[in-house]
């Protein structure tokens, strides 16, 4: 059933498909290409709909009618069961700010929040700053370095009667490695703790399900899934309730919209109700159908054996060369557990000068912390160097792969 063509998706892709030879998108990780549909909804909505919300008139109703279904889609990207909790806003980082903020006003001070030494700076820094405001310790968990995850006994080791908030990533920005959010969210709340989930990650590879994993909150950002810029936070409607948001005077106790500050990017919304519908598009042409979710979840399917392929073939080609380490899950049979982002050093030649030799073959590649201070500190790498990182989506193909493989092993001569 899972068919995929990646020429018709490529096809789709304006970034990719207007140039004779397009540069090799390996920056994916740090944010992807949207499709025309995507563009289209945007430009509409900024033609039709730019109007701000709560108007009598036409032109705001229709802005209205745009939110509302952006924060559908966003309940369907997460897996949530209303889209009452579905907050947008500017991208993960933001949010995890401003929500950190109420989150911390549920806190003692001497309470404590666990933190980890996977997680990207967006999912730390709110939280070592919600700790400093209310008086709060903060206890650190390592990911193993064999496993490359965090395992749900290091987590136990932590946690406390008095633990408010376990932060944890769904799946690493730089080692690409996937952590078992349920059986943490399980420890976590033997202790009483809330869960927040971190899939930024995570949500360009497999979709989501918050009712799955039963955390509380959980955040992704959609230009990462080949949407416009902006982030995505669920929280379990109850726990939303019970929070203070920081907002207005005027603004209604109502949720989501007592959370969403100021004046909505309403063109940036439509876009995201654009990016569902693509995505649940990949599901159709693949055969499924259902509810748009069901569609979405047969889309990730159909395109997983493809990025499953892609990552092998760049792992296998990058250990191939000698000097490189990889930084991450290597064993074809762990592959189901990391997302398809590689990293890795060499013995001799910097991180930065890999990524300068590919930006001048037009290969798209990131080298340094990425943001993941603390993996990259955990691994005993240079902070200002850190790895090179390429990062999979599914629009790209076999032959990139090995274009970028070539030019490595050119560049390490
Ligand atoms: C795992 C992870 N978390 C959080 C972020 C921050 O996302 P944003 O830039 O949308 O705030 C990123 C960005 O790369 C990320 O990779």
């Amino acid at each position: 059933m899972a068919t995929f063509s990646v020429d018709s998706v490529r096809a789709r892709f304006p970034a990719i498909s207007r140039h004779v030879h397009p540069p090799v998108f390996l920056d994916n990780a740090a944010g992807t290409q949207v499709p025309q549909s995507v563009v289209d909804a945007v430009a509409d909505a900024m033609v039709n709909g730019s109007c701000n919300l709560g108007g009598k008139f036409s032109g705001s109703r229709r802005a209205m009618d745009i939110w509302d279904a952006a924060h559908q889609a966003g309940a369907d990207i997460v897996g949530a069961p209303s889209a009452r909790g579905v907050i947008i806003g500017q991208n993960m980082t933001a949010l995890t700010l401003h929500i950190s903020r109420s989150i911390g006003r549920l806190c003692q001070p001497g309470d404590e929040i666990v933190v980890t030494r996977m997680d990207h700076e967006g999912d730390v820094a709110p939280w070592l700053l919600m700790a400093q405001d209310r008086g709060l310790i903060v206890r650190w968990v390592p990911f193993d370095k064999i496993s490359w995850q965090v395992s749900p006994d290091a987590l136990r080791a932590v946690m406390g009667p008095r633990t408010r908030l376990v932060a944890i990533n769904y799946a690493s920005n730089l080692t690409g490695a996937i952590n078992d959010v349920r059986a943490l969210t399980q420890v976590a709340h033997q202790f009483g703790a809330l869960v927040y989930v971190d899939a930024v990650q995570m949500a360009p590879h497999h979709l989501p399900d918050v009712t799955q994993l039963d955390c509380d909150f959980l955040v992704c950002s959609s230009y990462k899934f080949f949407g416009p810029h902006l982030g995505v936070l669920w929280g379990r409607e109850s726990v939303l309730d019970r929070l203070e948001a920081y907002r207005c005077r005027c603004v209604s106790d109502d949720l989501p919209g007592k959370f969403e500050h100021g004046t909505s990017q309403t063109e940036l919304m439509a876009g995201l109700a654009a990016t569902a519908d693509y995505l649940a598009s990949l599901g159709d042409e693949a055969g499924y159908s259902g509810s748009r979710r069901e569609r979405m979840l047969g889309g990730y399917k159909a395109f997983e054996p493809h990025e499953t392929a892609l990552t092998l073939r760049l792992i296998e080609g990058i250990m191939a060369i000698p000097g490189m380490t990889i930084h991450g899950i290597t064993n074809p049979n762990r592959i189901a557990e990391r997302v398809p982002t590689v990293s890795f050093t060499h013995d001799r030649i910097s991180t930065h000068t890999f990524a300068q030799a590919l930006a001048d073959q037009e290969i798209f590649v990131w080298s340094g912390h990425n943001y993941a201070i603390e993996p990259v500190r955990h691994l005993g790498l240079d902070e200002d160097t850190g790895v090179v990182r390429l990062a999979i989506a599914h629009y790209n193909t076999a032959a990139e792969i090995d274009q970028v493989l070539a030019a490595l092993s050119d560049i390490a001569k």
